[in-house]
């Protein structure tokens, strides 16, 4: 490994945009499909790994989904939380806030309570091994109705300090920001933050809905705010943080080739803008590996580094007092 990986690789660093069921590693999901008795299409660690080629967002979710059915009791929802844990410790990451979709479980019979159950003991058991830190974020799926989102918001009332935040994930074409107002309204009222994927295969439109009909406090993805300078404007003046995810948006094909990603024009712009896995399973690679992937195709400089994960802790719904404890964490690491 160059010396800059290795920089990188022991830098602390914070996550902000990750689903949990986009770390499920494919020996667990065929570990878990035998052990539950769910038939999948899939008999070995290569063929699920050869079916990560994607076109686009909605071929991505079709595995993504397939993959979170096979998971049933509080075991099964400890092992998922405690290996993505375990790689964060392994690659220095330590902050990370993950989106939990109870939502996704529910047609096989699991309970909220059992899911939580299970990721807050693997918390609590990284926590005690490795002083590590993490938040839990609500995330609901966009392509089921708002109803749907409120009646899961309504659900989880009884365990509303496991989590710090609400967001929306899913299918993004044809199911905007504004589908939701009346769910970020109630979610607001509640006390927690609000974010949303907004801009990754949608248009600008959505990232505007997303700020001034939801409230939102950070915008997932992003990318493609660009296409509107005023937006750009908007965003810049206002320190919005955007959690990009480089790895994701080459495989999805949101951008042709690494290369091509528009992440360190963003952030030469001004824009807050973070880097992070969003389903590292699935896309090639964990934190680190995008980060290396952005000094491999656009050379990404330490600087440039520095900043990106300076600003994932500023952006990170972390008291005002953690921030400052990572930031000089990070300071100190810079001048070492
Ligand atoms: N769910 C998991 N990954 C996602 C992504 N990249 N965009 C939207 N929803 C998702
Ligand atoms: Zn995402």
């Amino acid at each position: 490994m160059s010396d800059f990986k290795q920089w990188l690789w022991a830098m602390p660093k914070a996550e902000l945009h990750l689903h949990i069921d986009g770390s499920l590693q494919a020996a667990r999901l065929l570990q878990l499909a035998a052990k539950n008795g769910v038939e999948i299409p899939y008999n070995s660690v290569e063929s699920v790994e050869q079916a990560y080629n994607f076109e686009d967002l909605q071929s991505f979710l079709d595995l993504y989904y397939l993959g979170a059915s096979v998971l049933r009791d509080e075991e099964d929802f400890y092992f998922l939380m405690k290996d993505y844990l375990d790689k964060c410790h392994e690659q220095n990451i330590v902050h990370t806030e993950i989106m939990v979709e109870p939502q996704t479980y529910l047609p096989y019979g699991v309970t909220v309570e059992t899911v939580l159950n299970g990721f807050r003991k693997a918390i609590a058991d990284a926590k005690a091994q490795n002083g590590q830190s993490a938040l839990m974020i609500l995330s609901l799926l966009r392509h089921l109705s708002e109803d749907e989102a409120i009646a899961m918001l309504d659900s989880v009332a009884p365990y509303r300090d496991d989590f710090v935040a609400i967001g929306l994930a899913s299918s993004e074409l044809g199911h905007p920001p504004s589908k939701f107002e009346r769910l970020y309204a109630k979610a607001k009222a509640q006390g927690y933050k609000l974010i949303a994927h907004a801009g990754e295969e949608g248009p600008p439109e959505y990232i505007w809905e997303a700020l001034d009909l939801l409230h939102v406090d950070r915008i997932d993805h992003g990318v493609r705010c660009v296409e509107d300078t005023e937006l750009v404007v908007r965003l810049i003046n206002e320190q919005i943080p955007l959690t990009v995810c480089p790895l994701s948006n080459v495989r999805l094909c949101v951008f042709e080739k690494m290369a091509d990603h528009n992440l360190l024009q963003m952030l030469q712009q001004g824009l807050c803008v973070t880097v992070n896995s969003d389903d590292p399973t699935y896309f090639g690679g964990f934190m680190n590996e995008n980060f290396e992937s952005l000094a491999d195709a656009l050379a990404l400089t330490k600087e440039q580094a520095l900043q990106l994960v300076a600003n994932s802790f500023k952006a990170s719904f972390l008291s005002d007092e953690a921030k400052a404890a990572y930031l000089s964490q990070l300071q100190d690491f810079a001048a070492s």
